[in-house]
């Protein structure tokens, strides 16, 4: 039999959800096993009709069915509704809740790992893909003065500012050049990178979407990359005296989120992470 709680995706093995969650439900005295399912795209919807069963909690929702998952779902959460995409599934009395934390996480881990609060900040967010569209969210939420979306492709940073201009709101669109960079970035005092510019095994690992010589020391830099840990841009914004912060955060938070929507309880965010650290350590 199935558990109560657990992550979906495909493929699922390389997932750590599993061991921060359960460390968690562990300390809560919660008798459940946070299971790992591996859930093939044609086998989602019956796999997500089950979620309706009396006594199930929530399912996390990783790559690829993010989106996927949203026409299957009862009711989607103004937050999953924003982003356009599912991280969570909380079943309430047999009606099945779509939810997004990947917004609240980010600034989550904003809070706790930079003690930053983007309320009245000048922020730009390079990229302008799934995960910068729920940071884009976030910080619209979050209260930010000043928002630059700056993309290698211009026009979907542009589109991304179009979906989230309102009122007073309007983030302004750029492309990174160095050029174009130069009139937001040194002014900034939160940059978040959310391309694959850095990334472990990727063909740009080395690569950075802004230097250190343009960066204000007052800046605190986010990577959503999160391997490796240091990327080459959380570098470059410690060498300009700024505060770097990291994306592994941003995916604890994100389940942290989740299983205090899941469970109604406050989550042992020590032990949680203590658990991730010493999985990571032993590979
Ligand atoms: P995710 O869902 O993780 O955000 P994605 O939707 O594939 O991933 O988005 C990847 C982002 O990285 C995009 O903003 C992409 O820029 P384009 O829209 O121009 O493709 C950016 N990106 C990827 N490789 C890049 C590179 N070599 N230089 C600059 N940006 C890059």
């Amino acid at each position: 039999m199935s558990s109560n709680i657990g992550v979906m995706g495909h493929p699922i093995g390389h997932t750590k959800s599993p061991i921060f969650q359960q460390a968690g439900l562990n300390e809560l005295g919660i008798d459940e096993t946070f299971e790992a399912w591996d859930v093939l795209p044609e086998d989602l919807e019956d796999k997500v009709a089950t979620f309706r069963e009396k006594g199930f909690i929530a399912a996390c929702v990783t790559l690829p069915h993010k989106q996927a998952v949203i026409p299957m779902v009862d009711e989607l959460t103004e937050a999953a509704e924003s982003v356009g995409a599912v991280n969570w599934i909380f079943n309430r009395d047999g009606k099945l809740i779509g939810h997004n934390t990947d917004c609240n996480g980010f600034l989550r881990a904003l809070k706790e790992e930079a003690g930053f609060d983007p309320k009245g900040a000048d922020a730009v967010v390079f990229g302008a893909g799934g995960a910068a569209r729920a940071i884009v969210y976030a910080l619209k939420t979050a209260g930010v003065n000043r928002l630059t979306i700056a993309n290698r492709t211009v026009e979907k940073a542009q589109a991304l500012a179009n979906d989230f201009s309102e009122g007073r709101f309007k983030p302004t669109a750029t492309g990174m050049s160095r050029d174009e960079l130069s009139n937001y970035v040194p002014y900034a005092n939160l940059l978040v990178n959310t391309t694959s510019l850095g990334m472990a095994g990727g063909p740009a690992e080395l690569a950075t979407p802004a230097t250190a010589d343009m960066i204000s020391a007052d800046a605190v830099g986010y990577d959503a990359v999160y391997a490796p840990p240091m990327t080459k841009f959380l570098r470059e914004v410690e060498e300009a005296g700024g505060e770097p912060a990291g994306g592994m955060t941003m995916l604890v938070f994100q389940g942290i989120e989740g299983f205090e929507m899941a469970t109604g309880k406050t989550a042992p965010v020590d032990t949680m992470f203590t658990a991730l650290e010493r999985a990571l350590k032993s590979g």
